[in-house]
């Protein structure tokens, strides 16, 4: 199969040989969704279908191509919210039927640490891979069958056991009056906030996993705010949101590390919508070097959903030869094909 692909993701962007970004259209719904405070599904699912013809087109002449020029198309097929997905993904059908060109099917979570590929194609593999976003925080095993990108297995070895880490942003954001999304909102106020002034206890997980919860954070948060109003005002609110924030991000550093230690990882990667949290990225950074340890993450455009990660992860499935099928269905609760490989270090049971 030939090896240059200039594959397109199904709404923003035309990514050459899964590495160069060719263009960048992002349309934000954040508008729509803001004054309902969260996603609405059904508004998201039509904004999907007014606006993916015109910026597919838009990629297209940005780019300076047209989709004869395209060896692929890549869609996610899940997880995530069903009519957004079956948008997407039976637009990407059409193409491919219509345009004779291979499908890609794509999982969003895959794309995800695809994101780390263009700025640091030659990371070191196995790596732990953090990813943590509005609907997951999972921290997978990642091995290479190729030394690079090309082709991955993985190994799920901890997860949320409650709310996701954005969730737990979005969801104390709302209760101290902040809109939405209240992760880029937290992490701005943080800034000026002392981390130390609310000292938030970790969750416990006592089982030995490498599991995470932010249940307990969110409900400590809600208690506060109803005993202390002003907690609602600034400057307290700051206090707040730097305390909040300094608690998740040291529980996402600490389980890490745990998982560093016990599997022995060439390199770290950290990517999903909160990997764009300035005060994550500066704790990975500071304390992986102090532990020897290579981190790798995508600046902060690639970490929030984008279709350049949904097309170098498609990119990479097409040039192993793994086309979809015209049938392929949307899936809102896919996994992640986990690898039966067992683990480096065999003591531990995850
Ligand atoms: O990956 P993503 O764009 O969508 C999902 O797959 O869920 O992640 C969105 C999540 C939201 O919860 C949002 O609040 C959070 O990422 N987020 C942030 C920041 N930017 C986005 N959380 C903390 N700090 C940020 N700077
Ligand atoms: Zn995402």
């Amino acid at each position: 199969m030939e090896e240059k692909f200039c594959p397109m993701s199904f709404t923003r962007r035309i990514v050459q040989d899964g590495r160069e970004i060719l263009s960048n259209v992002i349309y934000s719904q954040v508008k729509t969704h803001t004054p309902y405070g969260g996603v609405v599904p059904e508004l998201a699912s039509r904004e999907h279908l007014l606006k993916i013809r015109p910026i597919v087109d838009q990629a297209l002449s940005d780019a300076d191509r047209t989709l004869d020029d395209i060896d692929g198309i890549a869609a996610t097929s899940g997880p995530g919210l069903i009519g957004s997905l079956l948008v997407g993904l039976t637009y990407a059908k059409a193409l491919a039927f219509a345009k004779n060109k291979p499908l890609a099917a794509v999982n969003h979570i895959e794309g995800h640490i695809y994101s780390v590929s263009f700025e640091h194609p030659g990371a070191e593999f196995p790596a732990l891979a953090l990813v943590v976003s509005g609907g997951h925080t999972n921290l997978f095993w990642v091995e290479s069958e190729s030394g690079g990108f090309r082709h991955l297995k993985y190994k799920l070895v901890g997860k949320t056991r409650d709310d996701a880490a954005g969730e737990a942003y979005d969801k104390v954001a709302k209760l101290i009056g902040l809109p939405y999304p209240g992760g880029p909102v937290i992490d701005r106020l943080a800034r000026t906030g002392n981390r130390a002034a609310i000292p938030f206890s970790m969750a416990k997980i006592t089982d030995g996993s490498l599991d995470f919860s932010f249940s307990g954070i969110k409900t400590a948060v809600l208690r506060m705010v109803k005993e202390n109003e002003r907690l609602k005002e600034d400057p307290l609110r700051l206090d707040l949101c730097a305390s909040f924030q300094e608690a998740v991000v040291n529980m996402l550093w600490s389980t890490t590390l745990k998982a560093a230690d016990r599997l022995q990882p060439r390199s770290i990667m950290l990517s999903g919508g909160v990997a764009a949290n300035s005060r994550l990225r500066d704790v990975f950074r500071e304390r992986s070097a102090e532990s020897g340890l290579k981190l790798y993450y995508p600046e902060p455009i690639l970490t929030t959903d984008n279709a350049a990660m949904i097309a170098a992860a498609g990119a990479a499935k097409l040039m192993r030869g793994e086309t979809a099928s015209l049938d392929v269905n949307a899936d809102p609760n896919l996994r992640l094909a986990v690898s039966d490989r067992p683990l480096p270090n065999r003591r531990w049971k995850i």
